[in-house]
């Protein structure tokens, strides 16, 4: 079978032959129909995030898939169900995270993620995975399923940062996004349709006309221009926002997150930067974190719950989302599409196997 394979930080993605994988025990094995990119794709693909499997020089990447159960193999899902697979698999047997079903909350180490460290993706035509790994969908979901890996990503990340608001009586007002990518726009809409806030800002680095501005707009946020206005001073001097979720990247903003809360506010951190030094203010910080009870919660990947929340908010996030979201759907016969970034690239999938 064919798979999309690279050799990270040495070129760019390339379709390999590999042998038809064979499910064991307990595993289902699943054709597959589609599988997004995103920013940690490309992370992957750099050689600045991830790992190859041990002892070999290419990892198939791919970890928001989607496919259809081609063999159950004895286990409780049927032939043609539609799956979605988790992400976090255990690296030698199984651990207290996995057994809790917590992997989410593994430590580094205890976990391989499929596509980015340390095991093959899904970016195959045929994939194997645990039953317990495959999140059933509705039929009616099966082209979008890709979404609802990175939209489980949020809802991890949302319950996280919430949580830590849920000794007092926490109203929040407004939310601010940070980052204009796939991520950040799939969270600013569960932002507007499912969470309500008041008002919504959405941060990016572009110039207008830009098909992620336009979406910041339809949904009904404001969209803030980095360059022009520092992210302490959104949405102006005199206001602060009750929460932020930062899906940049860009370390700086994990610092001014604590300056752009309101009192009793809490910053979500989903961003994975590389080293970089530079200076703060850390006493000031530290000051106003403590004085203005605020929060900040790191967040990474999710679980078998989240996959199963993400479904749902899939399926209540409008329809004009989708066609101004994915920007393309390729063909194997020309995958090199869903790599190529540029400001009229929003989110994009290989197609590995039609949906009819
Ligand atoms: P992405 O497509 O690369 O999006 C990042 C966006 O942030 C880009 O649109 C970029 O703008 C914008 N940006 C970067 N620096 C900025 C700045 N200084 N000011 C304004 N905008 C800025 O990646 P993604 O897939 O949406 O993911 C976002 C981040 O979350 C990545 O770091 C990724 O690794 C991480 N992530 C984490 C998890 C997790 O579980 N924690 C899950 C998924 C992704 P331009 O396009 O104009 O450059
Ligand atoms: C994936 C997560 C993963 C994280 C860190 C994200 O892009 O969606 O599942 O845990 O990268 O590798
Ligand atoms: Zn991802």
């Amino acid at each position: 079978m064919k798979a999309i394979a690279v050799e990270p930080g040495a070129g760019e993605p390339t379709v390999v032959e590999r042998p038809l994988p064979e499910p064991s025990d307990g595993e289902a094995l699943v054709r597959t129909l589609r599988v997004g990119v995103d920013g940690t794709d490309h992370e992957v693909i750099a050689g600045h995030h991830g790992e190859v499997p041990p002892g070999e020089d290419r990892l198939v990447l791919g970890h928001e898939a989607v496919g259809v159960v081609e063999d159950p193999n004895g286990t409780d899902l049927e032939a043609g169900d539609y799956v979605v697979p988790t992400v976090r698999r255990p690296p030698n047997g199984t651990n207290e995270y996995f057994e809790r079903g917590e992997p989410d909350m593994a430590r580094e180490g205890e976990y391989l993620e499929r596509g980015i460290v340390g095991a093959h993706g899904f970016m195959a035509e045929y994939f194997t995975s645990p039953a317990e790994t495959l999140v059933p969908i509705p039929e009616r979901l099966a082209h979008l399923g890709f979404l609802v890996e990175p939209i489980s990503v949020s809802e991890k990340a949302i319950e996280h940062a919430v949580a830590s608001r849920s000794a007092f009586e926490w109203e929040p007002e407004t939310a601010l996004v940070l980052g204009n990518g796939s991520l950040g726009l799939l969270t600013l809409a569960m932002f507007e349709t499912t969470l309500g806030f008041d008002r919504t800002y959405c941060l990016g680095r572009r110039d207008r006309p830009d098909p992620t501005i336009d979406i910041v707009e339809k949904l009904g946020a404001t969209y803030v221009d980095s360059r022009e206005t520092p992210v302490p001073e959104i949405p102006d001097e005199h206001e602060s926002v009750d929460f932020v979720y930062e899906a940049t990247g860009y370390a700086k903003h994990a610092f001014e997150t604590i300056e752009a809360l309101a009192p009793n506010g809490v910053g979500a951190l989903l961003g994975v930067p590389e080293s970089w030094s530079f200076e703060i203010d850390g006493g000031k910080l530290h000051r106003e974190f403590v004085l203005q009870n605020k929060a900040l919660v790191g967040s990474v990947n999710s679980h078998r719950g989240h996959f199963e929340a993400a479904t749902d908010t899939l399926e209540g996030l409008p329809d004009w989302l989708f066609d101004d979201l994915v920007t393309g759907v390729y063909g194997l016969d020309e995958y090199e599409r869903a790599f190529e970034t540029g400001d009229d690239v929003v989110k994009t999938a290989v197609e590995f196997s039609s949906l009819e």
